[in-house]
């Protein structure tokens, strides 16, 4: 750690941290309910919405908290100045800390805005955005009064200010359901396949920078072209969920081909990745850092690329639609891009807030926690691609009805459950208390 405002970020992490135990506890009540009868009482005190509303807000909230976090430890090191106003980004983590419990308690109590993913109540909207700006303030006029710019800190700044004026878009309610689905998406896709791949690339670009001394212009070239490409194939491809709401009928070749193009900048980031790789002799160290981040990169391109091109064509997703086979797509996306993409900061920049010499730390219980996760989520999300095909196969090709097709699928759901409680929540626990009690390697 150069500058001490970076220290801000630690706080960000730890809860993050916190958020994500939470999440995955969300989520094997979630299974659970598939496969098990629960009793009527429970399910009237406590309805499956209301579990998959925390499961999915827990899990924003604390990716968007990581990547504030990462944002704090990186503008110092950037623009080599302290940041602004260190005292606004724990006022603005307090704001966010206390939104989020306040809708995790008011879902409980129905307080909910309805939308799936954007169920927070638009009073607490309001204190979101609050915070939004002061995170851009703060961030922006750093930036600004260094002067010192770089390309890697202008696509952070676009992207972090495009993140949040998407937000806006989702917190009206349009009589029309037709036009608010299509708002709905602006915030849900245009966060992750635009947004978002922007602040995670620029991050990235600064990660590999520090971790591997590489000159600054060989990742930063990449981060144009792929930028480039991400926008162009990712606004564009929002037309892959405009096939079935009542949208014209051009979306289903806009959506298509566009989005059919979406894996196409993935999978050039990890071919340069991997070019890098070989070409430099580095020593990869710490290794488990580097073990995420290829990870992440592999598990970004087969959630997103593969799993998103399977259902994108329109003639796959008219049978696809809504079923298990997006929720597959959604676990193993989610994971590769953005779970692993903070998990690896985490493992960069926490060594460095302790000051550990060259960043190195214990790295033995790290990978039982990386294994036991990642094979996990990857089982699981097998699991519910099987669950999703007999789903689609019966429920519209054969026509049978909802509850009835469920039969089959129940014994599917068990086997996400299991992978959930055997190996992502036991493989989390370790990450967790693992980057929560580093330990600096031996010299
Ligand atoms: C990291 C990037 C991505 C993430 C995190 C992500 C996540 C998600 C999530 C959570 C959903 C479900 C939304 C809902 O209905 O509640 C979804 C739907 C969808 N995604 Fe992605 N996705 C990503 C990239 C992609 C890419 C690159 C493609 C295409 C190649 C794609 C194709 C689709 C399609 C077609 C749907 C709609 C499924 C349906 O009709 O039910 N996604 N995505
Ligand atoms: C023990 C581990 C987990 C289990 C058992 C689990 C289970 C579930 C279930 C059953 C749903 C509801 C699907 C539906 O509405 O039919 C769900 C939704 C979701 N979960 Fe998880 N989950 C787990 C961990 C995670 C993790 C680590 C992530 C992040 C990568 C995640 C991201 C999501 C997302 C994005 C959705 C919404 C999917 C959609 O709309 O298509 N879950 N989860
Ligand atoms: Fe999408």
């Amino acid at each position: 750690m150069e500058y001490r405002s970076q220290r801000i970020a630690y706080s960000y992490f730890v809860i993050a941290l916190l958020l994500f135990g939470l999440q995955v506890v969300t989520g094997l009540w979630l299974s659970l309910s598939y496969f098990i009868t629960i009793p009527q009482a429970i399910v009237d005190a406590f309805p499956f919405s209301t579990a998959r509303a925390m499961h999915t807000n827990l899990l924003v909230l604390w990716l968007l908290l990581g990547f504030m976090g990462a944002t704090f430890f990186m503008i110092p090191e950037e623009t080599k100045r302290e940041l602004l106003w260190p005292k606004l980004a724990v006022v603005q983590l307090i704001l966010l800390v206390g939104t989020g419990v306040a809708a995790l308690v008011g879902f409980l109590f129905g307080w909910t805005q309805g939308k799936p993913l954007l169920e927070i109540p638009r009073p607490l909207d309001v204190v979101i955005v609050v915070a939004a700006l002061m995170f851009l303030f703060n961030v922006g006029l750093t930036m600004f009064k260094a002067k010192r710019w770089t390309v890697t800190q202008g696509s952070l700044l676009a992207g972090l200010t495009f993140l949040s004026v998407l937000y806006l878009f989702g917190i009206p309610f349009y009589k029309n359901l037709t036009v608010d689905w299509y708002y709905w998406w602006w915030v849900i896709h245009l966060w992750v396949e635009g947004a978002w791949e922007l602040v995670v690339a620029a991050l990235t670009a600064f990660m590999l920078i520090k971790l591997t001394g590489v000159e600054r212009k060989v990742v930063e070239k990449w981060l144009y072209v792929e930028l480039g490409l991400f926008l162009f194939t990712g606004i564009a491809g929002t037309g892959h969920h405009y096939y079935w709401l009542g949208a014209p009928k051009y979306w289903l070749w806009v959506g298509g081909i566009f989005s059919a193009l979406e894996p196409v900048p993935i999978l050039l980031m990890v071919f340069d990745t991997y070019r890098h790789m070989k070409e430099s002799k580095l020593p990869f160290v710490p290794k488990l850092t580097w073990t995420y981040l290829v990870a992440n990169v592999v598990l970004h391109f087969v959630g997103a690329g593969l799993f998103g091109f399977a259902h994108t064509l329109p003639m796959i997703n008219y049978y696809t639609h809504g079923s298990q086979v997006t929720v597959a797509h959604g676990h193993l996306s989610f994971f590769g891009a953005y779970v692993l993409f903070n998990l690896t900061f985490f493992y960069f920049a926490i060594p460095r807030l302790k000051g550990f010499p060259d960043g190195q730390y214990k790295e033995k219980r790290g990978y039982w926690g990386f294994w036991l996760t990642s094979l996990g989520v990857l089982g699981m999300s097998l699991a519910f691609a099987v669950a999703g095909v007999l789903q689609t196969y019966l429920e519209r090709v054969q026509g049978q009805p909802y509850m009835i097709a469920q039969k089959p699928i129940r014994f599917w759901m068990l086997i996400v459950f299991a992978h959930g409680i055997l190996m992502v929540l036991t493989g989390a626990v370790i990450i967790i208390s693992h980057l929560l009690t580093l330990k600096p390697a031996k010299a």
